[in-house]
């Protein structure tokens, strides 16, 4: 399972006061050294928190993966396909939404995401789509032909109860049409367990409670208690596994922080 790190929040903070400081880009080598798989960072179209100068100074201090959100505004496709990242995920944008609100609408808006993808493709990126977990969204997006689909964890996070079979499933079908499967959106120190129940499950990028716990903890041991949570979860489900075959797992006490 790797962890992308999500460092928008950071810059967040810097526009709120319209400060130069903190600065998303210092985040990087921090998230790097305490473990973490990547970096995630999505650039809007209002530029209202990762700007051009932070994904230029992030992509060259990322040793690890980036992966940059982006919408298919071509202008943005655009500075992407120029940027390189090693990955770029498509997510719908809304300009008064506060945070990224839901999956992508493959239907209304396909032609412009085959042509983003289309795009970013030509320029050696593998392209992930953010989508909400229903199994048809894994059909059109196996079509459209991208290599791996970022699941919406959204409404588990907030709903939990039969959300996780609707994410299961989803991963299911993605997988076995080929496609990897990713998660993210709302993931903490405590739903995450649950997440990991998901199968084919290979990414999950995290940034809201990464960063919020950061401000009581420092950034490095944020990251490394987020690390330690899927590693224990992982390793307790394994032995659940083991112990008791075909019972269904338990979560209760998975986290040890
Ligand atoms: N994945 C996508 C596509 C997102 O838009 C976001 C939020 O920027 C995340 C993951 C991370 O979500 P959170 O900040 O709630 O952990």
């Amino acid at each position: 399972m790797r962890l992308g790190v999500n460092i928008d929040h950071i810059a967040t903070l810097r526009s709120q006061r319209d400060t130069p400081y903190p600065d998303p880009a210092w985040a990087v080598p921090i998230v790097e050294l305490a473990g973490a798989d990547g970096i995630t960072c999505h650039i809007r179209l209002d530029r209202r928190h990762i700007t051009e100068r932070d994904l230029k100074l992030i992509k060259e201090l990322t040793t690890t993966h980036l992966n940059v959100e982006l919408c298919t505004d071509q202008n943005i496709v655009k500075l992407i396909s120029d940027l390189k990242p090693d990955h770029a995920c498509l997510v719908p944008e809304r300009a008064e939404e506060q945070t990224t609100e839901g999956g992508l609408d493959i239907i209304r808006a396909r032609k412009d995401i085959e042509e983003s993808v289309k795009v970013l493709r030509a320029a050696d990126i593998s392209v992930t789509l953010f989508v909400e977990p229903e199994e048809a969204i894994m059909e059109a997006a196996k079509e459209i032909g991208v290599s791996a689909v970022e699941l919406n964890t959204d409404s588990y996070c907030k709903v939990g109860g039969d959300e996780i079979e609707r994410l299961k499933n989803a991963a299911i079908a993605a997988h076995n049409l080929g496609l990897e499967v990713h998660g993210g959106h709302g993931l903490n120190y405590q739903n995450v367990r649950g997440i990991l129940s998901v199968p084919h499950l290979v990414e999950l990028n995290i940034g809201h409670s990464i960063v919020s716990r950061a401000v009581f903890t420092g950034l490095s041991q944020a990251v490394k208690e987020m690390l330690n949570a899927i590693a224990q979860c992982k390793r307790r489900r394994g032995e659940g596994e083991k112990g008791r075959k075909g019972e269904r797992e338990k979560d209760e006490g998975c986290l040890e922080l």
